[in-house]
């Protein structure tokens, strides 16, 4: 079952693949915590985590709010600038900057550069804390405000085009694709 074949609100579809992610960032930190204690810098697993956070955190769901959610709030009257979405664009922007990095240390590492796998685990870690920080904001308190303010045609039309959007694929992949790549990262390094 996709998480958008039911007529779920749209902030429970965006809930629902915050918890995709937050279980990715627990095998990413479990996999930084390895390469800190000298088990291994596990260079292909990284990769595939960063693939998964390019590709569905930002282009699916950090696209999904960007598009879709934000521009109906602002229409409900919340503000962009000085208000809860400024600062929600502001985290995404940073954290791309922080996966960004992930990517350029990764390419360093496969070339022998000695401190790419430092490098990389500092921003992996950046990242980790921003992005928990960053999805209960949006969980507990930015979501709440949108199911307040939007209206029952407002949550109907998010949700169809919810829905468009969720059709799509993502560097060549579908939604459920990437949430394999969460699914198989979680079995390879379990707790
Ligand atoms: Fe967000
Ligand atoms: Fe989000």
């Amino acid at each position: 079952m996709t998480l958008e074949s039911t007529n779920e609100l749209p902030s429970t579809t965006l809930k629902n693949e915050h918890q995709v992610i937050l279980r990715t960032l627990v095998v990413l930190e479990r996999l930084a915590n390895r390469s800190d204690s000298g088990d291994g810098f596990e260079h292909e697993a990284f990769a595939k985590a960063v693939e998964f956070l390019k590709l569905f955190a930002d282009a699916c769901h950090h696209a999904k709010e960007e598009d879709l959610l934000f521009p109906a709030l602002e229409a409900r009257g919340i503000p962009r600038e000085g208000g809860p979405i400024g600062v929600m664009l502001y985290e995404h922007t940073v954290s791309r900057g922080f996966v960004s990095e992930m990517g350029q240390a990764l390419e360093a590492h496969a070339t022998g550069d000695t401190g790419a796998a430092d490098r990389f685990v500092a921003a992996a870690r950046s990242y980790i804390s921003l992005l928990r920080d960053h999805i209960n904001k949006e969980d507990n308190v930015l979501y709440m405000i949108g199911d307040n303010v939007m209206t029952e045609d407002d949550q109907a039309t998010l949700c169809s085009k919810f829905c468009e959007m969720g059709c799509k694929t993502f560097g060549g992949k579908k939604r459920e694709e990437l949430e394999r790549i969460a699914d198989e990262l979680e079995t390879a390094w379990p707790g």
